[in-house]
């Protein structure tokens, strides 16, 4: 047998938080905090199976439609989160970048999103991309005003746009495309996480809910990403 191909990028939608929780009889509040211990153990154990670079959905352009408290909460979270960051950065090696429109984060959240940006620029391990406040739309069409401002003011011909010079305007500029997808909790859609970079990316979804995610189940989803599911997947009986 060969060797095993691990995907060099996998972005992973976090889902299933809330039903996490109501089935323990819990707040879904109490779901988005396990998700987030999780997110965290989770980064060593991508990093240790070789993956290089990892981008996670936490909070959408859609999001801020939960409940006030739900939001609130969320935002406390990754309130708390970067706090914390600067340090596990540090003491993992990892190098930490937001995604998305930060513009209508609370002043004190986007300074410490920017801190942890600073501090971990120089760090060679996993490379931890985190979409807050993020769509895809909405990143496309960001970069698509930032292009057109440029033609506008004649330093850019419409014509001389290429695929290239657009995935260099989206946030994710100068990252690789992801190769894997992973979907918690058995809902099997984009939900607008990506859609310029998904183009060609296999998908992979789980019915496990994002808190009991664990190494068995990345190494279920590099295995079907490795086609040993279509190869073993039950043809025999
Ligand atoms: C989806 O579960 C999860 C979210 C909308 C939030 C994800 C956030 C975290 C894992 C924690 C914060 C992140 C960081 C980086 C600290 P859901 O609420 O949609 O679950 P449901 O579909 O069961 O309702």
């Amino acid at each position: 047998m060969g060797e095993k191909k691990i995907p060099r990028h996998v972005a992973v939608i976090l889902d299933g938080n809330g039903r996490w929780a109501k089935k323990k009889g819990r707040p879904r509040t109490f779901g988005h905090v396990q998700g987030a211990k999780t997110l965290e153990a989770m980064c060593e154990t991508f990093w240790n199976h070789g993956i290089e670079y990892l981008t996670v959905y936490a909070f959408s352009t859609e999001n801020w439609k939960r409940s006030e408290e739900e939001v609130g909460m969320l935002m406390n979270l990754l309130r708390e989160y970067m706090k914390n960051a600067i340090r596990r950065a540090v003491d993992n090696n990892m190098k930490v970048r937001v995604i998305g429109d930060l513009s209508r984060l609370a002043p004190d959240l986007q300074e410490s999103i920017h801190a942890l940006e600073r501090a971990s620029d120089t760090n060679t391990g996993l490379k931890f991309t985190i979409a807050i406040n993020y769509g895809g739309r909405d990143e496309i069409t960001r970069a698509v005003r930032r292009l057109a401002a440029q033609a506008a003011e004649g330093a850019l011909r419409p014509e001389e746009i290429t695929e290239q010079m657009i995935s260099e305007s989206l946030d994710t500029a100068g990252m690789p495309d992801p190769d894997l997808l992973i979907r918690t909790s058995g809902e099997e859609r984009l939900s607008n996480f990506l859609p310029w970079q998904l183009a060609y990316t296999e998908f992979y979804f789980t019915p496990v809910l994002w808190p009991d995610f664990d190494e068995d189940e990345l190494v279920r989803a590099i295995d079907y990403y490795n086609g040993r599911d279509r190869r073993f997947g039950g043809v025999h009986e």
